[in-house]
């Protein structure tokens, strides 16, 4: 299957098929040099079946973990390619979850003012979010993606078999961004998760949340507003996920996605998460939750942009006070009286 993005002069294809990594020629021009990013946590061959396909490739494995979205593993990929005299007609793939795709996606922007890349997402995470729409970036004083560019894949291969070595959590991790937008964009996507075992019905959801993800791209693709609506869980998740704790960033936007919907939706949503395997509250101190809202970034002057629904498959867009999201925050975190 093919999914298109239509982005003028920066149109690409999403190619969703099983064994697409073995065709990657197809839709890649690999009779180039291209430096094949990928990380330790993701299966060897992954990345060597794509290298294979090159003519000229350079392999770089960079440590698992948000640790390296950092300045210091982007002057990494960017000092190997100047050592190998990459040129501007050169290549960047990722091959692996968002980490990769992020970091390479911005050494891909940078180098020479911008080289082409590819995202080959082996995770559902990455495939339903992060190797889709262009935002690369990496990490800066422990703030998330605070040094990024837009730039788009030149095109993105996704190998649902790839997501057959995945533990369940991380499975799991990655279908909470894919409730995220079923629950303000596509009713019938939501109910498929009610009625259906999301687990075996992966290549349905992941060729539906990203053909959302297109749609809402291909009308905003810097984020002016409409955008905004894939941060739907992401405000308050954020600060949760910025308390550590070993929590999966899609285990910290499913909870908090909870305080985002009105009663009706929560008691749809709560069933959906738990059957998933996903957090629905945390023990996390409101307190630390709410600081890490006031000192976020984004949080200019005291207010803060959020996705409410109020009914599945659609939303509200908002810019409200920090200082209102309080109880919104308490709703999901703290211990829970016996
Ligand atoms: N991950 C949110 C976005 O791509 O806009």
């Amino acid at each position: 299957m093919i999914i298109p993005v239509r982005l003028k002069d920066r149109s690409y294809p999403i190619v969703l098929e099983r064994g697409a990594l073995l065709c990657a020629r197809e839709w890649m021009d690999l009779d180039r040099k291209a430096l094949v990013v990928t990380d330790e946590g993701v299966p060897k061959s992954y990345a060597e079946a794509i290298a294979n396909q090159c003519k000229a490739p350079l392999c770089f494995t960079v440590p698992q973990g948000e640790g390296s979205k950092s300045l210091d593993t982007l002057r990494l990929l960017l000092t190997a390619m100047l050592e190998h005299d990459f040129s501007r007609k050169d290549c960047v793939v990722a091959v692996g979850g968002g980490v990769v795709s992020d970091l390479s996606g911005f050494a891909a922007s940078c180098y020479m003012r911008g080289i082409d890349f590819y995202t080959v997402p082996t995770t559902v995470l990455a495939a339903v979010d992060a190797s889709v729409g262009g935002k690369t970036a990496v990490n800066l004083c422990g703030v998330k993606n605070v040094v990024g560019a837009f730039r788009q894949p030149k095109a993105v291969l996704i190998d649902p078999d790839t997501f057959l070595t995945l533990p369940r959590r991380q499975v799991a991790n990655g279908l909470s961004e894919a409730v995220k937008m079923a629950l303000t964009s596509d009713r019938d996507l939501f109910s498929r998760f009610e009625t259906r075992d999301p687990f075996t019905d992966l290549d349905e959801i992941v060729a539906r949340s990203v053909r959302i993800k297109r749609g809402v791209v291909e009308q905003d693709e810097t984020e002016r507003n409409l955008r905004r609506v894939l941060n739907f869980g992401h405000t308050i998740g954020h600060g949760i996920e910025s308390a550590g704790k070993g929590r999966y960033h899609g285990e910290c936007v499913a909870i908090g996605m909870l305080p985002m919907c009105s009663e009706p939706v929560k008691n749809r949503l709560v069933p959906v998460l738990e059957k998933l395997g996903l957090p629905t509250r945390c023990d996390l101190d409101p307190a630390a939750g709410y600081a890490f809202l006031q000192h976020d970034k984004k949080a200019a002057q005291g207010s803060v942009s959020i996705v409410r629904v109020e009914e599945v498959g659609s939303f509200v867009l908002e810019t409200v006070p920090v200082e209102s999201l309080r109880a919104r925050i308490e709703s999901v975190t703290g211990r829970e009286e016996a």
